[in-house]
């Protein structure tokens, strides 16, 4: 297996392209411990030509952590979906495999994932890695791009670097569908179980490498002990900066590329495509993270 470094940034490199292994076969541990190391070196993998089923992905997928499930939510009511459950759906089609239509709720929820964001931080215990099988692709348009908070801190002047440290976020999916238009009794009422705020520090440090990064999302609705308005204002700064060019990998897909990405230390947001003209089927399993990033509010 070798890892290529797809982009440089000033902290280092970002993103490597593997080759040299199928990743649909059984892995040796040395194997699974090769890609860890490149996770935490480049904090996005890329691998062409992994021609998985969902139950090979679920297996490769399980060498890296407990998976996620999605539960609840009109997301993943069991009579609508597609996939089974440890397999979130990033498509545009319908259980039986039709293109969602313009105005399908499911197909205008997913339209939050355009924003930049980490996946499941609206969750206690938020995703350590999303991977992202690609199954078919759009002729244009629909690729995925990556931004390097680890490179996003480093770039921070002292001041800001010593405001943020200690800084509690609170996020909520309730947060990102208001930003796209969904009001809370429109969206909140099908979907209890997100809702319901959590939080995480600003700064996390990784527990690998010991590298500090940026801990943003779209999820983000204030910081803890600021209004709400300075508290958005700031948030809003803090991640244009640290989606600045210079900070981002964008992958075009081809189909059965995988690419696995550290949502600890990165965020990413999907790109428009003709979803009422083509067809992307993508499928993503989620490893859950080893635990909260700071105590959460007592219940009150
Ligand atoms: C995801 C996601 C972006 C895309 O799978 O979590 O945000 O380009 N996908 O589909
Ligand atoms: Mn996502």
């Amino acid at each position: 297996m070798k890892i290529a470094p797809l982009t440089r940034n000033p902290s280092g490199d970002f993103a490597g392209d593997v080759t040299g292994i199928d990743l649909t076969r059984p892995l040796t541990a040395d194997q699974v411990a090769a890609i860890e190391a490149g996770m935490d070196r480049f904090a996005v993998l890329v691998f062409h030509g992994q021609h998985f089923d969902d139950d090979t992905q679920l297996a490769f997928s399980r060498n890296f952590g407990e998976l996620e499930i999605s539960s609840g939510g009109e997301m993943s009511k069991p009579e609508d979906r597609r996939l089974k459950l440890e397999m979130a759906d990033i498509s545009n089609l319908d259980r039986d495999n039709r293109v969602r239509t313009a105005d399908d709720r499911v197909r205008l929820g997913a339209l939050g994932n355009r924003l930049w964001h980490s996946d499941a931080s609206f969750r206690a215990i938020p995703a350590k890695y999303s991977l992202l099988s690609a199954r078919i692709v759009p002729g244009s348009g629909g690729n995925t791009e990556f931004a390097d908070m680890r490179a996003a801190y480093d770039a921070l002047d002292d001041a800001t670097r010593a405001e943020i440290e200690d800084l509690v976020t609170e996020h909520s999916n309730a947060y990102s569908r208001e930003v796209i238009g969904f009001t809370k009794d429109d969206y909140g009422a099908r979907n209890q179980d997100k809702l319901h705020p959590v939080r995480h520090r600003l700064v996390r440090t990784h527990p690998v490498t010991g590298r500090k990064s940026l801990y943003l999302s779209a999820h983000i609705g204030t910081i803890v002990g600021w209004p709400m308005p300075e508290a958005r204002a700031f948030i809003r700064d803090l991640t244009e900066h640290a989606t600045q060019r210079c900070f981002v990998h964008a992958h075009v897909w081809r189909p059965w590329d995988l690419v696995i990405w550290d949502n600890r230390t990165t965020m990413h947001r999907a790109r428009r495509y003709d979803d009422q003209r083509e067809i992307r089927d993508m499928r993503r399993s989620t490893i859950r993270g080893d635990g909260m990033t700071t105590p959460q509010q007592e219940a009150a």
